[in-house]
């Protein structure tokens, strides 16, 4: 992060702790209508316009170590095989062969020289192309090069595979801007994966990434927790062109690192990150589904997928320096560090079928925002733009407001 942004994050920081007054030009914001969480229609469109059209973040690197290496991305109705070739680069493709459709690979990872389909055997290398079709002259006039597996846009961002299933897609680069440069100091190329944890959730994805938009709740809802370790009173947020945002919260004790109530923190810190990443826990959402807690001493990406327009799941993969070979199945530290989040989770997680409930029996209409959370307005406005705000119907829209208020 550059020395401007973190001194502009330590000014809000001492703006919000003295505030007791509604930041003067800020408007109010208008309700979020309730039809976006249970709209068939509204779901829809998301599916076809902003799911298809977003880099989703599907893995990490060391997940596919050496040409072969094979993973599978399955969700969003979608399975793709995401693979590193025999130049070292990973690539991703729909797992659908192009004869009779079957999938190639069935295992959700392996290691392969070749990817071949267990149907009727054609067969195509690491980097898609069909290499071999048994009984080849028995399809008349038929071009191999032609029927190559079908490409998925796969790009790298320190470490994290992202997928994108628009051709078209920016660069993941281009699309997270700021954040490549503010999150180049976690040095997370060279993390590894130390605990995973993954909810199934009865409520629409939105409604629960929401949770984590906000510091509005967390006196409510962690007062054991969240709230003994961070003080929500002097949260700083910034919002970024393409819906992304950053929310920092000054930490309560030490400025060492520790996060969560884990000791001897040292041994697994992160060299080289910023007193600012250290004072405070900066949150980023990036945009469309997933968000992260930064923290020198290791860090969950939280992402969010849709299985039903009132269903989700969300998955938490940590990652973190200190010897490789610990992770939560062998080291106390990881273990405390993952099941300290567990716990923050399911605290978060208590209303969201309630919430549900609330908005598909017709009683509760919309979302009323404070300012705290306009985090979430924010992601709301940034999904119709996506969508196409004229492709939403009129009463679904929310008002575009905020673009006024970017951190450039
Ligand atoms: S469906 Fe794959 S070889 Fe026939
Ligand atoms: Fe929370």
């Amino acid at each position: 992060m550059n020395p401007t942004a973190a001194a502009a994050i330590a000014e809000q920081i001492q703006y919000e702790l003295n505030r007791d007054f509604y930041p003067e030009g800020f408007p109010t914001l208008p309700q979020i209508p309730g039809g976006r969480y249970t709209s068939e229609a509204f779901y829809q469109l998301e599916m076809d316009r902003l799911w298809m059209r977003s880099w989703l973040v599907a893995g990490r690197e060391e997940e596919v170590p050496e040409r072969g290496h094979y993973k599978l991305f399955e969700r969003l109705g979608k399975a793709v095989i995401m693979t590193r070739g025999a130049d070292g680069t990973v690539r991703a493709f729909h797992n659908t062969c192009r004869h009779r459709g079957a999938p190639i690979v069935g295992e959700t990872s392996g290691k392969a020289n070749l990817l071949v389909c267990r149907y009727h055997s054609w067969c195509y290398d690491l980097e898609g192309r069909l290499m071999r079709v048994p009984e080849e002259h028995d399809f008349g006039d038929f071009d191999k090069s032609q029927h190559g597996l079908l490409p998925v846009r796969c790009e790298i961002w320190d470490g994290w595979i992202f997928l994108n299933f628009d051709p078209d897609a920016r660069p993941l680069k281009e699309e997270l801007g700021q954040l490549v440069d503010d999150l180049a100091p976690m040095n997370m190329a060279n993390l590894r994966i130390k605990g995973r944890l993954s909810y199934k959730i009865n409520c629409n994805w939105k409604a629960a990434l929401d949770a984590f938009l906000e510091a509005y709740h967390v006196k409510a809802i962690h007062p054991q927790t969240v709230a003994t370790l961070l003080d929500g009173k002097g949260t700083a947020i910034a919002m970024f062109n393409g819906g992304h945002t950053r929310m920092a919260l000054p930490k309560k004790h030490s400025a060492a690192g520790g996060t969560w109530g884990t000791e001897d923190f040292e041994r697994y810190d992160i060299a080289g990150v910023p007193p600012v990443f250290r004072e405070n826990n900066c949150a980023y959402g990036v945009f469309p589904n997933f968000v992260s807690p930064f923290d020198s001493g290791g860090f969950p990406f939280v992402t969010f997928w849709p299985t039903a327009k009132g269903k989700c799941e969300c998955e938490l993969i940590f990652v973190g320096a200190g010897p490789e070979d610990e992770t939560a199945e062998n080291s106390e530290y990881w273990k405390t560090f993952v099941a300290n989040y567990d716990k923050i989770q399911m605290e978060d997680f208590q209303f969201l079928a309630g919430i549900q409930k609330s908005l598909e029996s017709g009683a509760f209409t919309g979302m009323t925002l404070c300012y705290q959370e306009r985090r979430i307005y924010w992601m709301h406005e940034e999904f119709d733009r996506r969508i196409g705000i004229e492709n939403i119907p009129p009463a679904l829209r929310v008002e575009q407001l905020l673009t006024p208020f970017i951190t450039a």
